[in-house]
């Protein structure tokens, strides 16, 4: 903890996590333009939201990843070695490992993700349906180095890092978190990563304007979070939410839109905000094949081979560390 998220910590009370969202929230929205880190979303109520997004009719990232997942499993298996241990980073819901499971007699699994309780529920559910495969889950920040068990030290690694979360990180940010996980998983390792394609513009652009509003209901959620555990007033009638595709960075912004002049209060400190003024959000980049393809080759991986479905809205790719 920094000297600031030391100091919030004390005068509130706060655990190590709270003073850090605490700082970057007066952080973030004292610069111009305000922004707010997407990796805030995800409380519980955030976690359930974005679950009922994954099955929208309008977003297309989940259902189309897990269909080449289902049509293309037994040729990723073929290309992973027999007693592999399989790292995942970020564990989500266990849809998309299982269809790697069916096809792959792994040594292990490794479940990496900064929630303990959720990553506990979902080593248990795993472990009832694959009797056998050893369970290993590493509660962590997966962004940052980390150490893997030490039972999976002989076996070969398999990195997996479904969803197309790299497209939430900054470029720049991508290139370390990839160079990171190549560092973590050591020579000779693999990694199945799952990446959004760039697309017709309203296909994105309805993605993330749903016509249910369930996406406007995540976006807003931050602010629900900051007023909870923050001790805000945001008032959350007074902001909307807006996504836009920005073409000439190849990425989906989502904002938080002020509806008129006002100003918020967060832990003893004044926001203003102009009427039409934004909270960016969120970051959702959208790459094509060969951009991926340098993006991994800058990060220490080679792409071994890469798989679409066939309207080429979505690829997963097969990486295997550069020497
Ligand atoms: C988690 N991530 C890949 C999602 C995305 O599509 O960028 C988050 C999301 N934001 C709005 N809808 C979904």
């Amino acid at each position: 903890m920094n000297v600031h998220a030391r100091a919030l910590a004390k005068a509130y009370a706060f655990d190590e996590q709270t003073a850090a969202f605490a700082e970057d929230v007066i952080g973030h929205l004292a610069q111009h333009p305000k922004h707010l880190s997407p990796k805030y979303f995800y409380d519980a109520t955030g976690s359930e939201l974005f679950e009922q997004i994954t099955v929208l009719p309008e977003y297309y990232p989940t259902r189309t990843e897990l269909g080449i997942l289902r049509d293309r499993g037994a040729e990723i298996a073929a290309i992973i070695p027999a007693g592999a241990a399989l790292v995942e980073f970020g564990a989500g819901a266990t849809t998309k490992v299982r269809l790697l499971l069916e096809h792959c007699e792994f040594g292990a699994y490794v479940p990496v993700d900064i929630s303990g309780d959720f990553l506990n529920a979902q080593a248990d559910g795993l472990r009832k349906d694959f009797p056998g495969l050893r369970v290993y889950p590493v509660a962590a920040d997966f962004t940052a180095p980390f150490t893997l068990p030490a039972e999976i030290a002989e076996m070969p690694k398999v990195g997996f890092f479904p969803g197309s979360t790299i497209g939430n990180f900054e470029p720049h940010e991508a290139t370390d978190l990839l160079r990171t996980a190549r560092e973590i998983l050591g020579a000779g390792a693999q990694m199945i990563i799952g990446v959004d394609l760039e697309k017709d513009e309203r296909v994105l652009y309805n993605a993330y304007n749903d016509s249910a509003g369930v996406t406007a209901r995540f976006n807003l959620n931050v602010l629900v979070r900051i007023n909870r555990e923050l001790g805000g007033n945001f008032d959350l009638s007074a902001f909307s939410h807006r996504s836009i595709y920005n073409r000439d960075r190849h990425r989906i912004e989502m904002h938080l839109i002020s509806r008129k002049a006002q100003s918020v209060r967060v832990l003893g400190n004044t926001f203003s905000f102009r009427p039409g003024e934004s909270i960016h959000t969120e970051n959702s980049y959208k790459y094509s094949l060969e951009r991926f393809t340098e993006l991994a080759r800058s990060s220490g991986w080679t792409v071994r081979q890469s798989w679409t479905d066939a309207a080429k809205m979505f690829s997963v790719h097969a990486l295997v560390a550069s020497e």
